[in-house]
């Protein structure tokens, strides 16, 4: 049978503005930046643009004017912007689990309407969102005891992927709006450590888990959960006390119920929620613990106004866009494999991560929305660190090595913490670097400063690697929710532009079944020999050395 709801489409490089970036690339890829600024004095503020207060200056690209419009071209002979309005209204755009992509509902206000299967879904997100704060607020007061009546002071997440990354990233991002008495752990990875370590100094008394998972059924979380259970109960001795120290976020009732958690403290979500794009659903239940429910409505608003900007602005002044449009332009053009994230900002430490999930997760794909195999590049490997830490470690590589690296600086213009000249330290390192990176230093100018002929090409920066710089008023709860929906939509854009289903993650099936069946295999002492004569061998020396 064919698939009858891929949109029937010309192949990305059949298309007319593909075929015209193509013969655009050859007469630009060898422009350097330093050429490009001084041919075009006012490009550092012309090329830049603004939604709600996120700044994007995305002048230090290897582009012109004319890269610009053919870009805007390949998104509208692409058909970005009819795609965008049917992610907004609720079509079943994740075709190969026929399921609507709605995470832009989580973050409708009141009043609005977006019908799924002619319902309306956004009076449901709010009955959520207003238990959870009630829940949050009898938590975070002190009014909701443990089963021995004592108040909960450590709140565990038991969750991985994007029932883990979004929680982490947000409470790392807003811890300085956190309520300090509580302590937040999060548990994720299946090795017993993570668990261990995390639990090792909490009182299972004053401790509540919440065990979070779309489908309840992920090997690691309940596994996880199993252990917490058991470590619980180890001191509250009785069945009951689960009640008290046990809530779920999940999808999958009858899963919740099966684990033996009430429904009465099960927060629910939606099969249009994809994992990664769950953080604002209430998979983001301990961030809600964390930064209050007022905090919390206030990350919903910044999300809402980027998926306003990104629904309504011309394409030319659209921030995820641009953005999206860019990551397409090295991904395909210059064949760029990578981009480095590098928030200028410690709260921001778990971004990265986070957006690897969420970018990977989403454009690790191979083949079109119709199945075909694509012909050319699609998602780029994300990664990244905090500066300035990246700066000592792994920045030599950008600067002068043979890859070509397109960056995501981030910055904010107040710090949260003022402390003497921190933070003017800090920003100048996110302007230094950029220029660096853009202009770089040739070899007249290394050899005016005196240097040895022979060590002049070691301290030559050939420059022409190029970055964007979103410059942040201030790290708010609202910032955030922009940020990370100024991510989601450029992933969307990519997405759109090459074809592919953003959507589902088939991918990560595979390992997933194996690992299962070896899982079996790893019980008993008798030999294996069912794989491959490697997989055979290291699963059986492993056997013979744990003994
Ligand atoms: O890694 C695959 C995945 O399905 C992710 O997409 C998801 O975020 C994660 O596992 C966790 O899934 P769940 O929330 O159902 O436990």
């Amino acid at each position: 049978m064919s698939n009858t709801s891929a949109p029937a489409q010309t192949p990305l490089t059949e298309l007319a503005a593909w075929k015209a970036l193509e013969a655009h690339y050859k007469s630009i890829s060898t422009a350097h930046l330093r050429d490009l600024f001084k041919n075009d004095p006012e490009r550092g503020t012309r090329l830049t643009a603004e939604a709600d207060g996120i700044f994007l200056d995305y002048s230090k690209h290897r582009i012109t004017d004319e890269t610009i419009q053919l870009l805007l071209q390949l998104a509208e002979e692409s058909g970005l912007k009819s795609r965008i309005d049917a992610m907004f209204s609720g079509e079943k755009i994740n075709i190969t689990e026929n399921r609507a992509v709605l995470h832009v509902a989580l973050r409708a206000p009141k009043g609005e309407k977006i019908v799924v299967d002619g319902e309306d879904v956004v009076p449901e997100v709010h009955t959520v969102l207003d238990r959870m704060a009630a829940f949050s607020d009898r938590v975070r007061s002190g009014e909701w005891k443990g089963y021995t009546g004592k108040a909960i002071k450590n709140i565990v997440n038991i969750g991985i992927g994007g029932s883990d990354l979004g929680p982490v990233m947000a409470y790392e991002a807003l811890k300085h709006y956190s309520q300090r008495d509580l302590t937040f752990r999060f548990v994720s990875n299946i090795d017993g450590t993570d668990f261990v370590e995390a639990t090792r100094d909490l009182d299972p008394e004053e401790t509540l888990f919440i065990i979070a998972s779309k489908t309840f059924t992920t090997l690691e979380t309940m596994t996880n959960a199993h252990s917490a259970r058991v470590w619980a109960l180890a001191k509250l001795k009785h069945e009951a006390a689960i009640a008290k120290h046990f809530v779920a976020v999940s999808t999958a009732e009858k899963e919740v119920t099966k684990f033996g958690i009430d429904t009465a403290n099960m927060f629910g979500f939606w099969d249009w929620v994809g994992g990664r794009y769950s953080m604002d659903s209430a998979i983001g239940l301990s961030t809600m613990l964390a930064i209050g429910p007022d905090n919390f409505r206030k990350l919903l608003a910044g999300f809402h106004a980027m998926d306003e900007h990104f629904r309504t602005a011309p394409l030319e002044k659209n921030l995820p866009a641009l953005m999206g449009l860019l990551t397409v332009w090295y991904t395909d053009f210059f064949n760029a494999q990578t981009v480095a994230v590098l928030p200028y900002d410690q709260y921001l430490k778990r971004f990265p991560a986070y957006l690897q999930q969420l970018t990977m997760e989403s454009n690790g794909k191979h083949v079109t929305l119709s199945g075909k195999h694509v012909n050319y590049e699609t998602g780029p490997i994300f990664w990244g660190e905090p500066g300035t830490n990246g700066q000592h470690s792994f920045y030599q590589l950008i600067h002068q090595g043979t890859k070509l690296i397109p960056c995501d600086f981030i910055g904010f213009s107040k710090t949260l913490n003022p402390l003497g000249n921190h933070h003017d330290l800090l920003m100048a390192n996110v302007f230094a670097q950029a220029e660096a990176l853009a202009f770089g230093k040739t070899a007249e100018e290394v050899k005016a400063e005196g240097t040895a002929d022979w060590l002049v090409p070691h301290r030559v920066f050939e420059g022409n690697r190029p970055s964007n710089t979103i410059l942040v008023p201030e790290l708010t709860p609202e910032a955030l929710g922009k940020l990370v929906a100024l991510y989601e939509h450029s992933v969307f854009t990519q997405g759109v532009i090459w074809q592919i289903n953003s959507f589902d993650q088939w991918g990560v099936e595979l390992g997933k079944v194996l690992a299962k069946n070896i899982g079996h295999e790893l019980e008993g002492a008798e030999k294996v020999t069912s794989h491959d004569s490697s997989t055979n061998n290291l699963i059986n020396l492993y056997k013979k050395q744990r003994g």
